[in-house]
């Protein structure tokens, strides 16, 4: 099995509040991009990585390539737009050899090399796989509502029946050829989805699913980055 991973690390990351793009907020003294870089050299099975960046970040990128001892063949290229104009463009970046494909936000730090190795392995064997995770809390539908006095409340409109729901998380790897009919599927059709699965479903392929972890969160807001900076210093294993 020869894999390519592909890290979109092109965000701009606003909503975390720094003026560095997220991917290379610092995070227990190494930018966040750093610790996806660390987690693919440790997996056998990937043998090239591409790394989305935003503009004019490639050499701070192939600085974090060398910090994490990759020593794989490294594409680093701008992003697109949007998160799936980004691995759109890595994608037709890797290598024609590459059976598969492990796309990985760089915003979620804790993935692990399991969560890559099992990602790969279920695609390989049905087409493609995502780490997940079964919704924990009770999910409500919630919608304003005019109050007494003519301003709006929010309120529960209804109870969602959690059953059979999980949270995707990333790395999702897929075998390549599927990938990239599901991506020029969805330019001709101008489908944006926030995900790699969607798009792979949409063309009626099976999209596996192995465990990812609570842990395995995606860095949005500055509590999280607080929460990641305790859990760099501290590990769970
Ligand atoms: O914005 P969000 O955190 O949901 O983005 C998920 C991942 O996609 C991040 O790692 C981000 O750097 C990446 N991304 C990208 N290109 C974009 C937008 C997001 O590579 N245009």
């Amino acid at each position: 099995m020869k894999a390519t991973a592909i890290i979109v690390a092109a965000g701009s990351g606003t909503r975390l509040g720094f003026d560095v793009p997220k991917a290379f907020v610092e995070l227990g003294g190494n930018a966040l991009l750093w610790y996806s870089l660390r987690t693919i050299g440790a997996v056998a099975a990937i043998e090239e990585a591409v790394i989305t960046v935003p503009p004019a970040m490639e050499s701070r990128a192939r600085s974090q390539v060398h910090a994490a001892g990759l020593e794989i063949p490294v594409k680093i290229t701008p992003g697109g737009a949007e998160r799936q104009d980004s691995v759109r463009i890595a994608l037709g970046m890797t290598s024609v050899e590459a059976e598969l494909v492990v796309v990985h936000d760089a915003a979620r730090p804790f993935a692990t090399p399991a969560m890559f190795a099992a990602t790969l392995a279920a695609a390989e064997r049905v087409g493609g796989a995502i780490a997940a995770t079964p919704l924990a809390d009770t999910l409500k539908r919630v919608g304003e509502v005019a109050g007494h006095r003519g301003d709006k409340d929010r309120s529960i409109i209804a109870t969602v029946a959690r059953e059979g729901l999980w949270q995707a998380q990333t790395p999702q790897a897929f075998r390549r050829g599927l990938l990239m009919r599901a991506h020029e599927r969805a330019a001709l059709d101008s489908t944006v989805a926030t995900d790699d699965a969607d798009l792979v479903e949409r063309l009626g392929a099976t999209v596996a699913v192995v465990d990812g972890s609570t842990l395995n969160f995606k860095i949005t807001t500055a509590a999280d980055l607080r929460l990641a900076e305790l859990l760099a210093a501290n590990p769970i294993r």
